[in-house]
């Protein structure tokens, strides 16, 4: 008898699951850049770390946002390109770095450096601009840079520092958190900004560049100021064709739960913390609805993820890797599928050593988090359709009246193959989940499952990083039903053909 169930909607297509669902967001902030992308003894001649790109590659990361977070604010990007030894050095007004924390930023991995690497391991670049503190003509400069292809002093400048071509890059934020670290303004003060910064950078896409750009406002987890903010931007003396393709928000959970002193009782609140995405996809993409009815704006988080205490601006935000945090990457990873009418891109916060990174290094090695294999096993839903799920599941109550749903899951199609994904939330007990996929019964099915061997608890160290890959796992097929145990904490995925 199954504890859950789950009924997949064949025919019932959600939306498209953009490879950029699964996209990343890395800052200069701790040793995410320096230590972690660049420079160590494992670094290869241009000075990324090979540990690193080889894990990056494997996991075909589609879009990587850089260089904040707080610090896109704080960043001139004329201090970091041309030859390394004339760079300035300047403070890092929010972040310490690198290994001896010195909040100072060298300028050694400038906008060449990152758009090289992201040309190494095949990502799509998103550069987040300066509003806080920069200047419209800042931004515009720094596309012009990036992308033209003409006869000017900027195009010639990123060609005599090694790149004849244009770089291409098609996502630019405008600002970050502009309600705080990125210049504390009220929702129609960003409106402005946002409209004039849209103006110089935006209005000459098609015309100058190859490619049209895509712009993003960087947008709240209080919909209210994403109401006032829209407001603003969509009046009319603007016009129904204001430069706007995306609205962000960000959501990290996990900072009532200190990693080492909790009990399942935190962990389900923690759950229950990231299933919250939810409701705020559903309420910035209903503001966007309300408010921008004539054009289509997709709803990216550009960051997310766990956030305990251990991980304080003292130590570069740095917290131990778990399984429990990987299991909230699955529910997350489920609720972009599920949103994939609305969400456009997502960026987990950050790639590597800070938060919940999932690549996590020191100065010899590099090595996968438990999250890196959620990522990976979610990986087959890229680019795929997203089918509707019907999830039947028992709850358990956690504080703030809330229920945590103990199974979640979801479906997507590449025409050919059905993928399903399946996370057992609950820490205490397994769950026998049955899936039935309406209209059609598969030939064959594979499943396999992560942490099945491991506590909610377990942390990943180098020693046993290999332990937290994917098994094969056993699963019941009777008909168009597929029944599967899933043990307390676990993360299947069925590969139906
Ligand atoms: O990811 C760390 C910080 O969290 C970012 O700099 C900021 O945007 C957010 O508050």
């Amino acid at each position: 008898m199954a504890d859950a169930t789950v009924t997949v909607h064949s025919e019932a297509v959600v939306g498209h699951i953009n490879p950029e669902f699964h996209g990343h967001f890395s800052e200069h902030l701790g040793r995410c850049v320096y230590e972690g992308l660049w420079h160590s003894d494992s670094a290869d001649e241009d000075g990324y770390r090979e540990d690193v790109l080889e894990l990056i590659k494997d996991l075909d990361i589609p879009v990587l946002r850089w260089p904040g977070g707080c610090f896109a604010d704080d960043y001139h990007w004329e201090d970091g390109v041309g030859p390394q030894e004339d760079r300035p050095r300047r403070r890092n007004l929010f972040w310490a770095q690198g290994p001896e924390e010195v909040p100072e930023e060298s300028n050694a991995f400038g906008t060449d450096e990152f758009l090289q690497f992201c040309e190494a391991v095949g990502t799509e670049p998103y550069l987040a601009a300066n509003v806080g503190s920069g200047d419209p003509q800042e931004a515009a400069d720094w596309v012009e840079y990036c992308n033209y292809d003409g006869d000017t002093e900027l195009a010639d400048r990123r060609r005599e520092n090694g790149h004849d071509d244009p770089y291409e890059v098609k996502y630019w934020g405008l600002g970050n958190e502009n309600w705080g670290c990125g210049g504390r303004m009220s929702p129609e003060q960003y409106a402005r900004e946002y409209r004039r910064f849209a103006t110089y950078v935006g209005t000459q896409s098609g015309l100058m560049f190859e490619h049209d750009l895509e712009l993003i406002a960087c947008g709240f987890e209080h919909h209210e100021w994403n109401r006032r903010f829209l407001e603003e931007i969509a009046d009319s003396s603007w016009g129904p064709e204001f430069p706007l393709d995306h609205l962000t928000l960000h959501h990290y959970y996990g900072q009532t739960m200190t990693v080492s002193e909790s009990d399942e009782d935190d962990y389900d609140t923690f759950l229950a913390d990231a299933l919250e995405t939810d409701g705020h996809i559903e309420a910035i993409a209903g503001a966007i609805d309300a408010i921008a009815t004539t054009r289509d704006i997709g709803v990216i988080v550009d960051e997310w993820g766990a956030w305990h205490p251990e991980a304080v601006s003292e130590n570069g935000l740095e917290q131990p890797g778990t399984v429990l945090d990987a299991l909230s990457a699955a529910a997350v990873l489920d609720i972009f599928n599920d949103h994939s009418d609305v969400v456009t891109m997502s960026n987990i916060a950050q790639t590597i050593n800070v938060l919940q990174c999932l690549v996590e290094t020191d100065e010899d090695e590099a090595w996968a988090r438990p999250t890196y294999h959620v990522f990976d096993s979610y990986a087959p839903h890229k680019g795929n359709d997203a089918i509707q799920t019907s999830v039947s599941t028992p709850t358990r109550d956690v504080e703030d009246d809330r229920e945590l749903p103990l199974v979640q899951g979801s479906a997507s199609t590449d025409g050919d193959e059905t993928f399903i994904s399946l996370t057992n939330l609950d820490c205490r007990e397994e769950q026998t989940v049955a899936v039935t996929v309406e209209g059609t019964t598969p030939d064959a099915v594979e499943a396999t499952l992560l942490f099945g061997d491991h506590e909610p608890s377990a942390t990943v160290t180098p020693d046993n990083a290999a332990e937290f890959e994917p098994e094969a796992t056993d699963v019941d097929v009777d008909g168009n039903t597929i029944s599967v145990d899933l043990p307390p904490a676990t993360v299947a995925t069925l590969t139906l053909s």
